[in-house]
C-alpha cells in the first residue's frame, strides 16, 4: 500500500493506530438492483420476453438451481415494501434498472406498454416522495428476445434501437430522473455471452470475433444515447448521463517486466476497451488492443483485424460521452504473461495473453482484496485524468443467513479503501453503491448466491424481506457518515 499524505498527518495516523474516516460532504451512499433480478412479473400486463426469460425457461439446466426470475423478489408487486426498506436505511440514492421489454414489449419504440410505464412512474414518484435519488440504468442485460432474434448486440442496428428506447425513457421519466446509466458492465455482456457462454442468450459463442462485434455496438449504443440526451433533453432536464464499467484489479504476479506489462494489458483489455474510447482525450480503443488483435488476426490468416475498426467519425461520436464514470468492482487477481501458440482459432484470452490466478495468502480471501480497489481507483484517476467516479456496485456474495458478519467486514474494508483513495490519493469519487439491497436472482447462479443487505424468503409467496446484520451496519454508516474505527 502506498500513502501520499503530508508527513504530519502520516505521523498522526501512525500514532493513533487507527483513524476516523469520514465521508466528504455531498458524498452519496446508496444501494443497487437490476430489473430481471428482482421484479418478477415476467409476463405481467403486456411485458414482452427478454433473453433471460427465454434462457431460464428453455434451458433450466443452465441455471445452478434450475430456477427462473419469473417471480424473483416480486418487486413488480412489492415495490412499496422496497421503498419502505430504502427509506428506513436512509439511502441517498437507489440504483435500479428499467426492463426494456416491460416498456417496449417487442424492443421497438413504436408500441409503448402503458402498464410498464405506470410501474416505473410509481417507483420513481415513491422514491422522490421519500427524498431518495433515483439512479436509473437503461440496460442491465435483459434484452428483448425479439431483438436477440435479430442478432442481439452483434447486430450494429441494435445501437439505434437502444437509442430509441433511451429516448422513450428520457421523455417519460427524465423530468424526475437526474442520474442515467446507459449500459451496465459491457464486458459482462460481450465476454460472458460470446466468449465464455455464461450469460444470456446461451449457445452463441464466437470467441475473439462476436465478442468484439458486440463491443463496438455497445460503445455506439452508449454514445448515441448520450448524444441524444445532449441534443434533446439536457437543457430542460439538466441530468447526468454515464456508463457503468466493471473492473477487477490486476496485480502483477511478479516484478518481472513481462508480468508488469501483462497486468497493464489485463487492465486495458478489461477496462480500457470501454473506458479509453469514452474517457481518454485520444478516444478509440486502447493502442495495445488495436496492435495485438491486428497482429494475431494476421497470423491467423483473417483478411482484417477481428477488432472492428472505429471510423474517425465513430471515434468522435464516442469520445467524451460522459458526465461521470460508473465503476463496479468485486475482485483482484494476480496476472502473469502467457504466450499462446499461433493457430487459426482466435480468442479474447489469446489476444489478452495473460494468465489469471488468485493468491491464497490474500486477506480476507483470495481475490477479495480491499487494497486492490484503492489501486483500481488510482488507475482510473491516472489513466483518464481523474474523472468524476460513482462506484455503482460493490458487494459480497455468500450462501445466505441473517448474521452476515463477513459482509459487514467486507463493506467496512472496501469503504475504507475507497475513503483512503479519496482523502489521501485525491481520487474524484462522490458515490458508493452496495450491491444489493436484497438477495435476488443471481443470473446463472440462480438463488444459490446471496448479495443482499436484506434476506428474502423465496419459498414464501409473499417474499418477505428481513434486514441482516449488514443492513444495520450500513444504516449506521449512512447516518453517521463515518466508518467505525477498527
Ligand atoms: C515488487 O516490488 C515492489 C516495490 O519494490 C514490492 O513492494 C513488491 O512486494 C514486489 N512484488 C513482488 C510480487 O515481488
Ligand atoms: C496462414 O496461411 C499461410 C499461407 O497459406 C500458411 O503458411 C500458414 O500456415 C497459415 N497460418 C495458420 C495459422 O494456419
Ligand atoms: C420461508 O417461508 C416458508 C413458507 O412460508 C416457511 O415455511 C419458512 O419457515 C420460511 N423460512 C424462514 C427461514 O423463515
Amino acid at each position: 500500500m502506498y500513502r501520499k499524505i503530508i508527513p504530519v498527518l502520516w505521523l498522526l495516523s501512525l500514532g493513533a493506530q487507527s483513524r476516523e474516516l469520514k465521508f466528504p460532504k455531498g458524498f452519496k451512499l446508496g444501494v443497487a438492483t437490476a430489473s430481471y433480478q428482482i421484479e418478477g412479473g415476467w409476463k405481467a400486463d403486456g411485458k414482452g420476453p427478454s433473453v433471460w426469460d427465454a434462457l431460464t425457461h428453455d434451458h433450466p439446466e443452465l441455471i445452478a438451481d434450475h430456477q427462473t426470475g419469473d417471480v424473483a423478489c416480486d418487486s413488480y408487486h412489492l415495490w412499496k415494501d422496497d421503498i419502505t426498506n430504502l427509506k428506513n436505511m436512509k439511502v441517498d440514492h437507489y440504483r435500479f434498472s428499467l426492463s426494456w421489454p416491460r416498456i417496449l414489449p417487442s424492443g421497438f419504440s413504436n408500441v409503448i406498454n402503458p402498464e410498464g410505464v405506470k410501474y416505473y412512474n410509481n417507483l420513481i414518484d415513491g422514491l422522490i416522495a421519500n427524498k431518495i435519488e433515483p439512479m436509473v440504468t437503461l440496460f442491465h442485460w435483459d434484452l428483448p428476445q425479439n431483438l436477440q432474434n435479430l442478432g442481439g448486440w452483434t447486430n450494429p442496428l441494435i445501437a439505434d434501437y437502444f437509442a430509441d428506447f433511451a429516448k422513450v425513457a428520457f421523455k417519460l421519466f427524465g423530468d424526475r430522473v437526474k442520474y442515467w446509466i446507459t449500459i451496465n458492465e459491457p464486458a459482462s455482456i460481450c465476454v460472458d455471452v460470446y466468449e465464455y457462454d455464461i450469460g444470456a442468450p446461451a449457445f452463441v459463442r464466437s470467441p475473439g470475433i462476436g465478442t468484439y462485434l458486440c463491443g463496438k455496438t455497445i460503445l455506439l449504443a452508449h454514445a448515441k444515447a448520450f448524444r441524444l440526451y445532449d441534443s434533446e433533453f439536457r437543457a430542460a432536464q439538466k441530468g447526468k448521463v454515464g456508463i457503468t464499467i466493471d473492473s477487477t484489479w490486476g496485480e502483477p504476479k511478479t516484478n518481472r517486466s513481462q508480468d508488469v506489462e501483462a497486468a497493464e494489458r489485463e487492465m486495458q483489455f478489461g477496462l480500457g476497451w470501454w473506458a479509453h474510447p469514452i474517457f481518454s482525450p485520444q478516444g478509440d480503443y486502447p493502442e495495445v488492443m488495436k496492435t495485438v488483435i491486428a497482429q494475431n488476426s494476421k497470423s491467423e490468416n483473417f483478411s482484417e483485424s477481428r477488432l472492428p475498426r472505429l471510423s474517425p467519425d465513430e471515434v468522435k461520436l464516442i469520445q467524451g460521452t460522459f458526465d461521470f464514470f460508473g465503476l463496479n468492482h468485486y475482485h483482484t487477481w494476480l496476472i502473469s504473461d502467457k504466450k499462446f501458440p499461433v493457430g487459426t482459432s482466435p480468442s479474447f484470452i489469446k489476444d489478452k495473453g495473460t494468465e489469471v490466478s488468485a493468491n491464497p495468502d490474500w486477506k480476507p480471501s483470495p481475490k477479495i482484496v480491499p487494497w486492490g480497489f484503492r489501486k483500481l481507483l488510482n488507475w482510473v484517476k491516472k489513466e483518464y485524468n481523474n474523472p468524476l467516479v460513482i462506484v455503482t456496485e460493490n458487494g459480497y456474495g455468500d450462501a445466505g443467513g441473517l448474521d452476515d458478519k463477513a459482509r459487514v467486514l467486507f463493506l467496512k474494508d472496501f469503504m475504507e479503501a475507497l475513503l483512503l483513495a479519496v482523502l489521501d490519493d485525491g481520487c474524484n469519487v462522490n458515490g458508493y453503491t452496495v450491491w444489493s439491497i436484497m438477495d435476488n436472482m443471481e443470473w446463472r447462479s440462480g438463488y444459490t448466491v446471496k448479495f443482499g443487505l436484506f434476506d428474502v424468503n423465496f419459498t414464501d409467496p409473499r417474499r418477505p424481506r428481513t434486514p441482516k446484520t449488514s443492513a444495520q451496519f450500513y444504516q449506521t454508516v449512512i447516518k453517521t457518515r463515518t466508518l467505525p474505527e477498527k
